[in-house]
């Protein structure tokens, strides 16, 4: 990568995350020692916008995903651009394409997950040849989940040279009082999102724990040993557990993946863990059987989602068109003050194969999904623009592959903070 002027570009700066990456760098760049720019299709509304949210950016940049030379020559001003351009699964692709060709790593917010799978397909080997970074799912899906269990894998390296053999991984969000409606929940972005991934090439693969599995042998061992359950339970301490909400379909692959990959860079043989997760729904014991009840009311909405998606395309495809029609669109979604009011936790309880224990906490503050998942996606643009701060790796890599476990304290400026707590 040659020398560049500007370190981070935020693509997509006037959409609902895409405004509060740019709030991020907005205080956070300078102390960082790095230049960047905000990035839409259209002038007006980024000054607009950006000016509602009270965001002064240093510059920008008119680029639209329909037109390549545009693409082409915001990617080559910069060392990283961090894709809020959604869904994925439409305007994906191009961004990646301009991102490799002009030597700009690239990032992104996708569970859209054949997606992911059709990018692996098409680009790894040129990205790998052109030493780039290709990251997706790299905000609250998946990026506190992957870097916990990498920590708590290296860890257990370390400490008793084993390999992890069941880890379990729950969530447990704190939202501010008062009702909340979707809007204070999920984003139209996201929503579309989903739509698309139902009318999607590949869609009955969109709950394969192993979808992003390149070596079938492997991808069999992963599906054989840690199948995706979408049925809610409870973890003895008076919580029922509900599947991973939005989407108990991003995860998985995430994290196997990056097991995966660290394995065939070793030369070892991919040995998969037992992966499970989900989300606490706590309370008094009273009230347990309506959590629970809840907890089998989500587990019930994703397992028709799957069932949906294994359908056939044509039926799916016509599902998809109502989906985008019905659901909020664009600009649709959490707004306000109240968004740095909430907290959340992640907890990663792991078992090695030779029956050690390793813990590790994620605590954090900020919507998951839109303050956190912004300012996560902020700090990974200005990690990637240093040098020698992230691993060597090149190609289409995992949040934990592409970034490694050395600068974890780093999320403290995203208010995310990762501990190694047994
Ligand atoms: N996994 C996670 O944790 C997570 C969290 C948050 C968001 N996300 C994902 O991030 C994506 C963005 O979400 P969001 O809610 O912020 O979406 P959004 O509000 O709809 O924003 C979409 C952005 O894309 C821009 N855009 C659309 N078409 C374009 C084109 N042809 N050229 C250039 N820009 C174009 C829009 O620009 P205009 O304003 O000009 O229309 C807007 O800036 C979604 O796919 C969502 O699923 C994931």
């Amino acid at each position: 990568m040659g020398e560049r002027d500007l370190s981070v570009v935020v693509f997509g700066a006037t959409g609902v995350t895409g405004r509060r990456v740019a709030a991020y760098l907005a205080e956070r760049a300078g102390e960082a020692g790095a230049a960047w720019a905000a990035a839409g299709r259209d002038a007006a509304k980024l000054e607009r916008v950006l000016g509602e949210v009270g965001v002064t950016a240093p510059e920008t940049i008119v680029a639209d995903v329909g037109d390549p030379a545009s693409l082409a020559e915001m990617a080559s001003r910069t060392r990283v651009v961090l894709n809020l351009v959604g869904p994925y699964t439409l305007y994906g692709e191009p961004v990646i394409e301009a991102c490799i060709a002009n030597g700009a790593h690239y990032v992104d917010l996708t569970g859209e997950m054949p997606f992911v799978r059709r990018m692996i397909d098409a680009f790894d080997d040129r990205a790998k040849a052109a030493g780039i970074k290709v990251i997706h799912t790299s905000g609250f899906e998946a990026l506190p989940a992957d870097l916990a269990i990498l920590l708590a894998a290296e860890t257990a390296r370390e400490r008793w040279g084993e390999d992890l053999d069941e880890v379990d991984l729950e969530v447990a969000t704190q939202a501010p009082a008062g009702r909340l409606g979707l809007a204070d929940v999920v984003s139209g972005g996201t929503l579309q999102g989903t739509a698309e991934v139902l009318g999607a090439e590949g869609a009955e693969e969109s709950s394969d724990p192993a979808l992003l599995i390149d070596d079938p042998e492997a991808a069999a061992e992963v599906r054989g040993r840690s199948p995706i359950s979408l049925a809610p339970r409870l973890n003895g301490r008076g919580d029922a557990i509900a599947p991973m909400t939005p989407a108990a379909f991003i995860n998985p692959p995430v994290v196997q993946r990056t097991a995966a990959l660290l394995a065939a860079e070793q030369g070892d043989p991919v040995r998969p863990f037992r992966y499970r997760e989900g989300v606490a729904i706590s309370g008094s014991p009273a009230t347990l059987p309506l959590r629970y009840g809840a907890a089998a009311a989500l587990g019930g909405s994703q397992a028709a989602f799957r069932a949906l998606s294994r359908t056939r395309p044509a039926v799916r495809n016509r599902l998809a068109d109502v989906l985008r029609r019905v659901l909020p669109s664009s600009g649709f979604g959490p707004s306000g003050d109240r968004l740095g009011e909430w907290t959340w936790q992640v907890a990663v309880d792991a078992h090695t194969s030779g029956g050690h224990y390793v813990r590790v906490a994620v605590d954090a503050h900020g919507h998951p999904g839109y303050l956190a998942t912004a300012r996560i996606l902020g700090e990974v643009g200005l990690l990637l623009a240093e040098d020698g701060v992230t691993p060597e790796r090149a190609g289409l890599l995992t949040p934990a592959a592409a970034l490694g476990t050395k600068h974890l304290d780093r999320f403290e400026r995203a208010g995310v903070r990762f501990s190694l707590s047994s």
